[in-house]
This record gives C-alpha cells, structure tokens and sequence, in this order.
C-alpha cells in the first residue's frame, strides 16, 4: 500500500530549503520509490513547494519533477489534503507561520531554531500539543557520520568515563566586499533573527544532550568580531549580532564541554566542526563524516621539553574508525524518521519541546555574555 503524505514547504527557495530539505531529501525520497516501511507499505512524499517568487518556485519545481507550488500560504493551509506543513523561512518568520500551521490542524517539521526566544519556542511546543498534532525540529549533526560514529564508540563502552568535550565549529565567512560572503547576510543582524548563540547553541544542546548528558551550566562570552560587512546587493551594513561565541557547558555528570563557535576563524583542523572526546580509557576526534581514536594502550608518553626538537607527530598516532555502512544524507534520514512518525507511528523523540531547549541555551548563553557569569538551565516543561 502507499501512504501519501502531503507536505506544504515554505522558505523552500532558501539556501537549507532548497539543497538539504527539497533535493537531499524530499526529491530523493522519491528518487528512491518512498520510504518503506517494516510492512512493505511505501511512504510518498508529495510537497507543494510555497513562497513569494512565483518564477523562482515554478523553476525549482520543474527542475525536480514537483507538480504543485504555491504563492499562498493561506489557501495551502486550508487543503485538507496536505497534512504536514514544513518550514525553513528566516528563524524570525518561523512561529507566525507555524501558529496559522497549528490552528490549521497540521502536523508540524521545522528547521532550527524554531523561534528565536524561548518564550515563543515553548508556546510553539504548547500549541503543538494541545492541538495533539505530530511534530518534529530537524536535529541534523545527529545524524551526520563523524557523529554516527563518535556514538558508536560511545555504545561499546570505548571512552571508559568520559570527562570533557572540546568542540571547535566555525571557519572564515568573507565581508562581502572583495569576495561574496558564503552566508546570507541576515545571519549577521540581530533584529533579524542572525547571531551564532541564536544559529548555534540550538544545534550545541541536542548534541550534547543526546551524546553526553544534560547540560546543566553555561558560561559563554560573545562579541562581534567583524562589525560592517556587504549585503547581497552590495550595500554595507552594520553587524549587530554576535558573530563569535566562545562557551563553556557543564552537563550532568560533571562532563565539561568547551565549545568554541566563531565564522571569523581560518581552519587549521581535520573539518569545519571537530568534537574532541576525552575519557580515562579513550579518546577520539570526530569531523562532520570521520572520527579516529587513540586508545589508553596507544598513548603517548610525552615529556615536556622545549630544548629539544619535538619527537612525536601527533597526529600520526590516532586511527580512523571505519564506516561499515552506508551513511545517508544526515537531513534525509531524519525526514525518513518523521514520515514513519506521521504514518506508522513509529517513535520521533525531536520534537519541538526538544527544539526548545535549543532556544533556552541560547538565551542563557546571550544572558551569561551580558551578565559575564554561569548561568543555571532549569529544566523545561510544557
Ligand atoms: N540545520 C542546519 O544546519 C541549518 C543551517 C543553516 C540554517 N539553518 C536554519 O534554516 C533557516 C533558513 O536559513 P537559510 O540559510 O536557508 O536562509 P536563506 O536566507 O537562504 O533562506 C530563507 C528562506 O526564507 C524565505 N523568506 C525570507 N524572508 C521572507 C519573507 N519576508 N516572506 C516569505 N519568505 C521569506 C526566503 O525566500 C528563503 O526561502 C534558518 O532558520 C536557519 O537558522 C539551519
């Protein structure tokens, strides 16, 4: 049997829209015949894909083989035949979209942050709720294979006590003047939903949330770096948000994660994201798709000398952990998730309560900057 699922995609002409929910997902889930399901039933995706331009949405349609596109929200949500309503609009845009999706009685999937505040995050997962329609918040470094893999290790037991974490994301995104920047240039104005607390922090607490433990403490110092860069049209503006965040976490367990975020930094690591591990019986460096791992029995014995020439290479002594499987699109494979949530019930544990605490530790990071203190999270509830 297949099980049609109508999906209503807004923001979809944007940069994640576009290439990770629409090609890297939804297209390719058709490309491959559906998602299947445990009973031979097929899952088919069927998107409308909705936004303002029309020309831009009817290109990216016929480009993918998607009959129906829309520049009306409205009237989308009033088909009762799309019964999802997707979103990956500029974070502000998110909530206002998603209440009209609620009220209209669909389910729910969005991009992160879903709201940039937590007390419009909450109200989010409360309307989710009470209107007891399915609802899910893309999650995605959870299922990128360096990730994948730091889990694996993470299962066997391999780390013995883990004691702290030492994240490092970020690299050099261009002024806009000499070179294009790399990143819309909303990303770097705070009254419009831009900031790496806002951006990032969403993604630094399901991370360690899901791999670590809770995180219970922040402490975060947050500056601009570059305070003017050039917009799309070439037109220079002023930086009002936080373009570098410099945290420390401490999670349940008394596991202490230091996570440095900053897009005016030049990359001397293995990957734009790198998660060191460290824990009595092992250690391990994961990038967004390789991890490698030095065991207790394969550590070196360095002893501090600077008079001599340094006779280890370090980074020879570490070994990569192998794939030993196919590792799919990390964006696809939560989308695959949340279809057989909708249709076989099956569990989705990231929804927008999760996506929630995301905006929490953002705001108590944006606190601990501000107050230049650590700062409690409390627990959350709805
Ligand atoms: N999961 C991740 O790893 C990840 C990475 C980057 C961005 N994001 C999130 O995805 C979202 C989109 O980011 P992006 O980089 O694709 O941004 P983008 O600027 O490329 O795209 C934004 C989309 O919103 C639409 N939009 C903007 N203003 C609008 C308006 N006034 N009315 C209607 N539509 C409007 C645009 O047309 C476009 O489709 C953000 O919330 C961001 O935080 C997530």
């Amino acid at each position: 049997m297949k099980h049609r699922v109508g999906i209503i995609m807004n923001g979809v002409t944007g940069r994640m829209g576009t290439n990770q929910h629409l090609i890297r997902s939804i297209v390719a889930i058709r490309e491959q015949g559906g998602v299947q399901l445990a009973n031979g039933d097929t899952i088919w995706p069927d998107p409308i894909l909705v936004g303002r331009n029309a020309e831009k949405l009817q290109a990216l349609a016929n480009a993918h083989n998607i009959e129906r596109w829309s520049t009306n929200l409205e009237e989308c949500l009033a088909n009762p035949d799309d019964e999802v309503y997707f979103d990956a609009q500029t974070t502000v845009r998110r909530a206002e979209s998603i209440k009209k999706a609620i009220a209209a009685g669909k389910h729910i999937y969005c991009e992160k942050p879903t709201a940039t505040g937590l007390e419009e995050s909450l109200e989010l997962a409360k309307l989710a709720k009470d209107a007891g329609v399915k609802n899910g918040v893309v999650q995605d470094k959870l299922f990128l294979p360096g990730l994948l893999k730091l889990k694996r290790l993470i299962d066997s037991g391999f780390f013995g006590k883990i004691l702290s974490i030492r994240m490092e994301f970020g690299y050099w995104v261009f002024e806009g003047d000499w070179q294009e920047a790399q990143r819309p240039s909303w990303n770097y104005r705070k009254e419009d939903g831009g900031g790496m607390i806002v951006d990032m922090f969403a993604h630094w607490r399901y991370v360690l949330d899901n791999l670590f433990g809770e995180v219970k403490a922040v402490s975060c110092l947050a500056t601009t770096h570059i305070p003017k860069r050039v917009d799309e049209q070439g037109n220079e503006y002023e930086c009002t948000a936080d373009d570098a965040a410099y945290a420390t976490f401490e999670l349940e367990g008394g596991i202490i994660a230091q996570v440095n975020s900053s897009w005016a930094v030049r990359v001397n690591r293995d990957d734009l994201l790198t998660v060191q591990v460290d824990g009595t019986e092992g250690s391990a460096v994961a990038g967004l798709r390789d991890c490698k791992v030095q065991h207790r029995v394969n550590t070196p014995k360095p002893v501090w000398n600077p008079d001599i020439e340094n006779p280890f290479n370090f980074t020879e002594q570490w070994s990569e952990v192998p794939n030993n499987q196919v590792f799919e699109n990390a964006f696809k494979i939560q989308w695959e998730y949340f279809l057989k949530h909708l249709v076989a019930d099956e569990p989705f544990p990231w929804d927008l309560l999760e996506g929630a605490k995301g905006t929490q530790l953002s705001d108590l990071g944006i606190q601990s900057a501000a107050e230049r203190r650590w700062i409690e999270v409390p627990d959350l509830t709805i």
